[in-house]
């Protein structure tokens, strides 16, 4: 059977990312069954569910009606068999290798008919997950980004045994969900988490330095750089324990390559349960009435900061494309539609010139004598044109 707009949809999880996931499906006309472990779970999705689109009714942007309508494509369940017609599964459920598979083989035990299974494992291999499905060419991952509903960018991961038809008609199915998809490479961390690492540890490093402060570097690269927030107010938002865990762990999937080495400064605050504003404080202090720091606003510091970083974010695009992890194409609407860069880190190199992003990194290595900033052999071949 191939997928369609009258496939039956299981998202299983109904966490932060699987009741986004399943948000989207019913709201294109999918049944869609949403499945977890935990009722209480189930009971705070449903209750999500219900106040996100009765704000849509107050907005004007769906009507009564219609929020009926998607609400009751939803069938929230703790019971494994009431899954058994599903066409497309995609889980959702907590980010561990084991527990993933088990489930997979409990689906699969419940699901008898034709079903592409895929995952939206951040950091877990497509290849190992795969190995716990009986027809692993018929797995992949679909990677949606938080929040779902408002993020419009999937990234949608074959492994290598992956068949090409199942990545097509998933992606096809996806594309009619009014979502962006990109193709990636089972590697760690796909395009995004991959890419935009130096966007946290390149500024890490510069506090870690003592160059600036968090405030200015913020100021730096929101003023300078045009993103919308700078990243430890970044950071924060996303939360120290999901941002560091991303970076751990794509450090270690690469064998320990400097270019991905974890910041202690960021440990530590982890360590400390300062996970950002769900915590109340991060690396600023969300207490109401808290003093936080003051950037400094000095020009030559600052554009010194954004340089430094951005350099290294497009020198990490360059390492994606030489490493054909995704397509140019691909790699600028990951960064731009998954995380907001204000442009694509192709186009960024092209206005700062190749030339210049080289030297930068190459002086960087020069002072540093560190591997971390080794140049890209395809930015070198691309700048020496
Ligand atoms: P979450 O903790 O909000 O939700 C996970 C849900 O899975 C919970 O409701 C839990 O009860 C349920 N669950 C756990 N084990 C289960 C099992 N064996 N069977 C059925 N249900 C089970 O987690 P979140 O943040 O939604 O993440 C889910 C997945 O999405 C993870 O693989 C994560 O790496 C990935 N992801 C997360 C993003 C994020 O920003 N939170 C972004 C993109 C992917």
């Amino acid at each position: 059977m191939k997928l369609n707009n009258n496939s039956i949809v299981a998202v299983i999880g109904s966490g932060t990312m699987g009741s986004g996931i399943a948000q989207v499906a019913a709201t294109h006309g999918h049944k869609t069954y949403l499945f977890d472990q935990s009722s209480d779970a189930l009971e705070k999705a449903k209750k999500n569910l219900l106040s996100i689109h009765d704000r849509l009714v107050e907005k004007g942007k769906i009507d009564e009606s219609r929020k009926v309508e998607i609400l009751n494509n939803i069938i929230y369940t703790n019971n494994i068999s009431d899954l058994k017609d599903s066409n497309f599964v995609i889980e959702a459920i907590i980010e561990d290798l084991e527990i993933k598979k088990d489930l997979f083989k409990r689906l699969q035990e419940v699901i008898k008919g034709d079903v592409i299974y895929s995952t939206n494992t951040s950091s877990l291999s497509i290849a190992a997950l795969s190995s716990s499905i009986a027809k692993p060419e018929n797995f992949l991952g679909v990677h949606f980004f938080n929040p779902a509903p408002l993020l419009p960018l999937v990234e949608i991961v074959p492994s290598f045994i992956t068949d090409n038809s199942i990545t097509s008609q998933v992606k096809h199915l996806i594309d009619s969900w009014a979502k962006i998809t990109v193709l990636a490479k089972d590697t760690p961390g796909f395009i995004v988490n991959r890419v935009a690492r130096p966007f946290y540890s390149e500024s890490l490093r510069i506090l870690d330095e003592g160059i600036a402060d968090i405030a200015t570097i913020d100021w730096a690269m929101k003023t300078f750089g045009g993103f919308r927030m700078g990243p430890f107010e970044l950071m924060d938002f996303i939360g120290h324990d999901v941002n560091y865990i991303v970076t751990e762990s794509v450090f270690k999937e690469f064998y320990y390559d400097p270019r991905f080495k974890p910041s202690i400064t960021q440990k530590r605050l982890v360590e400390a349960g300062m996970n950002g504003r769900k915590s109340g404080r991060g690396f600023y202090n969300y207490a109401e009435g808290a003093l936080n720091p003051i950037p400094l606003e000095d020009k030559l510091l600052g554009e010194y900061i954004y340089k430094r970083v951005i350099v290294m974010l497009i020198n990490e695009a360059f390492d994606a494309l030489f490493m054909n992890i995704a397509s140019k194409e691909d790699i600028e609407l990951a960064m731009t539609k998954g995380v907001n860069y204000p442009k694509g880190l192709f186009e960024w190199g092209d206005e700062l010139g190749l030339e210049y992003v080289l030297k930068r990194i190459q002086d960087l290595n020069n002072e540093y004598q560190e591997d971390r900033y080794r140049p890209n052999p395809l930015l070198k071949r691309m700048a020496n044109k």
